[in-house]
């Protein structure tokens, strides 16, 4: 309780628990009330704003009540919103308010999920008030890891670095920043991609330099320019036709035959491309579920990546295997742009029946 409850809460905890009682008895009418009066003479509340979305959204399922979503989610939203709010109900409200948001149907990756930095350096976001996380983490990193060990401590996402949200994670995988192809289950893509790397490169190459279909990643967390074309990605239908045929060499490595190893809604294959001068601040994927890969195609020194609290560099025609589940930055501090294949796996513990019964992301 004590890591939900700030200053102003405490003084009135008595009334704030009775209330939560109530909602985790399944009294979500009176828990919803009892937090209404609690508003009427403390409005600036962090767990009464956050005790009513949890009722009017537990209010909502039963009477499947659509406007009643649109509240709580709205209501979820104020509370990352509050200043005075504790990092964990914070975290909690951006996971329950994205949550809700897919459950509607919304595309999450769109521009509500992205964050904007205001004048003054902290960062705004629509959706996920947890990237507060990064605006702390941008100036404070010790704190921010104090708060990230409380999350994990809290349920939140498996730990410190490891920051996907445990609503969707699955447990008892193995676990790691990095991965090598030998503990790998794909060890003959791998080796094909690796095999065939000069092939792709030039295909990369001639693409990036007519710049088609390129398109600005992580602008939300990015000082600099990255950019990625997509083969493969839900968002894109899938497989990307068009973008397959400008790169022949890599749909034929992954093919729809060769028993896809790609997570089929739940990652890319994609080419990213990073201009020299680029930071791509601290950030973790949204799920344990998968694996990223990356082919070194054009790599300039002082192109790097920090994987948790290891950091590696790439090299050409050599495929690095990290979970991006774990927080990640990269820099291109390098003097020509560096570019790269990615291709996403699903983890290799995941039986086939879990890959088939997992939501796509
Ligand atoms: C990431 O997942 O952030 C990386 O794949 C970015 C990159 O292209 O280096
Ligand atoms: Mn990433």
């Amino acid at each position: 309780k004590k890591a939900i409850t700030n200053e102003a809460d405490y003084n009135i905890r008595k009334m704030l628990d009775m209330a939560e009682l109530q909602l985790e008895r399944g009294d979500d009418h009176q828990a919803k009330e009892k937090f209404e009066e609690i508003l009427r003479s403390h409005p600036y509340s962090p767990r009464a704003h956050y005790g009513r979305a949890q009722a009017l959204e537990s209010i909502s399922e039963f009477k499947k009540s659509n406007k009643l979503l649109e509240q709580a989610i709205e209501m979820y939203e104020q509370v990352t919103e509050m200043p005075d709010a504790p990092f964990i109900l914070i975290l909690q409200s951006g996971i329950r308010q994205v949550d809700r948001l897919r459950f509607r149907g919304c595309n999450t990756n769109d521009a509500r999920y992205d964050t904007m930095e205001r004048a003054d350096g902290t960062v705004d976001n629509k959706v996920l008030r947890a990237s507060r996380r990064l605006a702390l983490q941008r100036r404070k990193t010790h704190e921010a890891y104090q708060l990230y060990k409380d999350g994990a401590r809290q349920g939140l996402f498996p730990s410190m670095y490891q920051r996907s949200p445990n609503v969707y994670n699955v447990g008892g995988l193995r676990t790691k920043p990095f991965w090598s192809e030998k503990d790998f289950h794909q060890k003959l893509a791998i080796l094909s991609l690796e095999d065939n790397w000069e092939v792709i490169r030039d295909e990369a190459v001639r693409v990036y330099e007519r710049d088609e279909n390129f398109k600005v990643e992580g602008i939300s967390y990015t000082e600099g320019d990255w950019k990625r074309f997509f083969l493969y990605s839900k968002d894109y239908g899938s497989l990307d036709r068009k973008n397959c045929r400008r790169t022949r060499s890599v749909p034929k490595i992954f093919d729809g035959r060769s028993k896809t190893p790609l997570p089929a809604s739940r990652g890319q294959v994609s080419l990213s491309v990073m201009m020299p001068g680029t930071h791509v601040w601290p950030h973790t994927g949204p799920s344990n579920t998968r694996l990223r890969s990356h082919l070194g195609l054009v790599t300039p020194k002082g192109a790097r990546m920090r994987v948790g609290p290891e950091t590696r560099v790439w090299k050409e025609g050599k495929v690095l295997i990290f979970d991006d589940s774990f927080e990640h930055e990269v820099w291109n501090d390098g003097d020509t742009y560096r570019l790269l294949l990615l291709i996403d796996f699903w983890h290799p513990d995941l039986t086939e029946a879990q890959r088939e019964s997992l939501s796509p992301l």
